[in-house]
């Protein structure tokens, strides 16, 4: 597959099929992958692979604590939504809301929410999470490496055949993910990417979302 059609095909899966994915490819994706720039070339990432029972005992932690309404907060917080600039909110509303009637659910209706976050906890089906840390010590600058990493994590993952997301979600309840894949305390959890093949008949499969138009973000000088 050519780069730009990568690029362009990708979007983020929520629905997976339960099919198994090799460590094989999983190496294979993760040595391609790594080939990204870093800050003084520090490569500041560590990647925690799960798959077989090491996913499934995570993936039935989290459904375990959103039965219990426990909400996940990752250990790389955002700003909050209502510090957001409107414009993002506004995006997030739209996205949110189009995801929602996709699959049947009111977006007006607060059970909705569950529904999606649901989907989450179930670490949307996938058969393999891939946790990226860093040391404590490393800044903000570092997570610039670890978006790079993941970024490339994807695509080769999209060049396999494969599909993918990654979603602070899945990086939401961090003790759990320490304790099932021995996660030191001296590292960070920055996000978690999950990969599997696309269940191509599920209704959340097919949104694609927009981007913002070139002319609202890109300012030429000089050409
Ligand atoms: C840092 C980061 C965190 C994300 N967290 C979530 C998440 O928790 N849940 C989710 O459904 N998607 C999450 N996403 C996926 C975005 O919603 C998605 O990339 C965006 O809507 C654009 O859609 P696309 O990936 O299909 O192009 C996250 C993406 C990034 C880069």
């Amino acid at each position: 597959m050519d780069l730009v059609t990568a690029i362009l095909t990708r979007h983020s899966t929520r629905d997976f099929k339960s099919d198994p994915i090799s460590k094989d490819t999983v190496m294979k994706i993760i040595e391609t992958a790594v080939h990204v720039p870093s800050a003084i070339n520090s490569q500041p990432w560590n990647i925690y692979a799960a798959a077989g029972p090491a996913i499934e005992k995570i993936r039935q932690a989290y459904i375990e604590r959103h039965e219990k309404g426990v909400m996940g907060k990752g250990e790389v917080s955002g700003t909050p939504l209502n510090q957001m600039p409107r414009s993002v909110l506004e995006r997030f509303d739209e996205m949110r809301a189009a995801r929602m009637k996709l699959i049947g659910l009111k977006p007006e209706d607060p059970s909705s929410g569950k529904v999606m976050a649901l989907q989450g906890a179930r670490l949307y089906n996938a058969p393999v999470l891939l946790v990226i840390t860093m040391d404590k010590v490393m800044d903000k600058m570092s997570l610039f490496d670890l978006g790079m990493l993941s970024q490339n994590i994807l695509l080769c993952a999209q060049n396999f055949g494969l599909g993918s997301i990654v979603a602070a979600s899945v990086a939401g309840h961090p003790d759990v993910l320490r304790a099932e894949l021995d996660i030191p305390d001296t590292q960070v959890i920055a996000i978690g990417i999950c990969l599997g093949y696309i269940n191509t008949s599920s209704k959340i499969n097919t949104y694609v979302s927009g981007r913002r138009p070139l002319s609202e973000t890109v300012t030429y000088k000089g050409f």
